[in-house]
């Protein structure tokens, strides 16, 4: 990975600039997970860095770096699939370049800020300079400001691209059209109201609307155009159900949204339309599980020695994002979507249990899939194969955080039943909650797990800078 922009394997600067954006993102997943971990110590040892590190920032330094890193990870995967999908060098270049390290910059300052400087007074000078304070989205604006500036140079070299390429694949059009309402979404975190209920209103378009409808969609046509790489899937089948996903997708998950809206003071309305909507939401994700299983069988089980599998790691990765994908967002969301079940379990550990497989089943598992792919090309291998490494990698990383799910549920099953049900939800109930033992013990079990899934991403950290040189010639 260190070598591979040198690389002179890579014809195209986009693939290049592909890895530059993979590099940051691996360092930013591994600022994630310590950041976890400390945010977790300080649940069973409240006093661990009090004054110094609190959890409020570490937790908010936390959800910010996996957001940032998956961004990342997402115009990473872009530029590597840009030439592939179009035939033609990414128009631009340069500017994405300097786009990258503005960015790069940017965020270098952003995280100095949260971790030396970490709050400030209610004044707008703080919703400024420090943070603005929206969870997952927290850049203070003149970051805000800027991410938007590289966004839209980012958006221009994929448009521009796409229109001048030697091919417009359905890939490429599904890409460039989510592509913008991605990126439009972002503009719905930026303005502040001090109505609570408004705020939280615009902010859930972002984080609801990434995740469950324009991200998803995104990693359809990532899947698409990996399958196709790894395995030579027909482009007919990968894009078909692509097409059939965004229509799915963007029809429960635009109305799902009212599943945030059951308690923050919108018309109750929402109860119904986001009940109906959100519980639609799994059928696409089983669609996309079953094609994916479905494919492989029919169309590549049958090819022999030149059906072979030419990128194992990537294949592994893909493979666990359409089980985790179906279970984290899929099972794990209908859950707890309904408002007859919401009423108890909003806002518990059991909402944590499904932030957590979700997100690394339907995003981080690919995007580690997409790094596997660059490697592979930075380095011209005609095929990769997983090492030790890779293989410890995906076990414990995936263990780990099934593991943390695990016991996160069980601490929102108890929460449930005696914060809530049995002792009706008031501030006294949630700290007897908090001091039983299924708690603590539950609290215990996710350190534990996520030192697991930590010494797993050490694994994947060194497999990503030497599987490809091992394997050279
Ligand atoms: C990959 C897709 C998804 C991701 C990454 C994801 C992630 C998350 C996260 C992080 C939260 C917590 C937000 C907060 O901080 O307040 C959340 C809340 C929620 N999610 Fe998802 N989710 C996904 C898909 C789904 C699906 C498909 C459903 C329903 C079938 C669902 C149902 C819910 C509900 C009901 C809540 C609110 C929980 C509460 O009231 O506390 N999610 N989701
Ligand atoms: C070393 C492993 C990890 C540890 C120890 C850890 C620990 C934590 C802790 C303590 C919190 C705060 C929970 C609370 O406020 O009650 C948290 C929140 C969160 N973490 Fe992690 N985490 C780890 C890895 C991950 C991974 C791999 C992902 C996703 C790919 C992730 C996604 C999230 C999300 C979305 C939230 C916010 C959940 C919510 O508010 O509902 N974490 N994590
Ligand atoms: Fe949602």
């Amino acid at each position: 990975m260190l070598a591979s922009i040198k690389s002179n394997k890579l014809t195209y600067e986009s693939q290049k600039l592909a890895m530059m954006y993979f590099r940051v993102a691996l360092i930013l997943f591994g600022a994630q997970l310590l950041m976890g971990l400390i945010s977790a110590i300080q649940f069973i040892y409240p006093d661990f860095l009090y004054g110094i590190f609190d959890f409020s920032v570490a937790r908010m330094v936390h959800i910010n770096a996996l957001v940032v890193w998956m961004l990342y990870a997402m115009i990473g995967s872009v530029y590597l699939m840009l030439p592939d999908e179009t035939g033609i060098e990414t128009v631009g270049i340069k500017l994405g370049k300097l786009a990258f390290w503005v960015l790069t910059a940017a965020v270098a300052v952003v995280v100095l800020v949260y971790i030396f400087i970490q709050i400030g007074p209610g004044k707008e000078s703080t919703i400024w300079f420090i943070n603005e304070g929206r969870e997952y989205i927290e850049a203070p604006r003149w970051a805000d400001i800027g991410i938007v500036v590289v966004v839209l140079i980012f958006y221009f070299n994929v448009f521009a691209t796409y229109i001048k390429g030697k091919k417009r694949t359905g890939i490429m059009t599904v890409m460039v059209a989510n592509l913008m309402a991605l990126a439009g979404l972002y503009l719905a975190g930026m303005f502040f109201t001090d109505n609570i209920s408004v705020d939280q209103y615009w902010w859930w378009w972002v984080i609801h609307l990434w995740v469950e409808a324009t991200w998803e969609v995104f990693v359809g046509t990532l899947a698409a155009y990996a399958l196709i790489q790894i395995i030579d899937a027909k482009r007919e089948i990968v894009e078909m159900w692509l097409w059939i996903e965004v229509l799915m997708l963007f029809a429960s998950g635009i109305l799902g949204l009212g599943h945030h809206y059951f308690w923050i003071g919108t018309p109750e309305y929402w109860w119904e339309i986001g009940a109906l909507f959100s519980a639609l939401e799994p059928v696409p994700l089983v669609a996309m599980f079953v094609h994916v299983i479905y494919d492989w069988g029919k169309e590549q089980g049958k090819k022999g020695e030149e059906g072979v599998i030419k990128n194992g790691p990537a294949m592994a990765w893909i493979t666990t994002n359409a089980f985790g994908n179906f279970l984290g967002a899929g099972i794990w969301g209908f859950f707890h979507t309904l408002p007859q079940v919401n009423i108890y379990t909003h806002g518990t550990q059991f909402t944590a249990a499904h932030g957590h497989l979700a997100f690394f089943g339907a995003y981080a598992t690919i995007l580690i899939g997409m790094m596997y792919l660059g490697i592979q090309k930075a380095y011209g291998l005609e095929r990769l194969k997983a090492t030790f490494n890779s293989k410890m990698a995906i076990v414990l990383i995936t263990l780990g955080v099934l593991g943390m799910t695990v016991a996160l549920t069980i601490a929102g099953y108890e929460q449930v039943l005696v914060e809530r049900a049995e002792l009706g939800a008031g501030w006294d109930a949630f700290f007897v909650a908090q001091a039983l033992p299924w708690m603590k013990q539950a609290m215990t079990w996710r350190l534990i797990m996520g030192v697991v899934t930590f010494i797993g991403f050490i694994y994947l950290f060194i497999d990503l800078l030497t599987i490809a040189k091992k394997q050279q010639n």
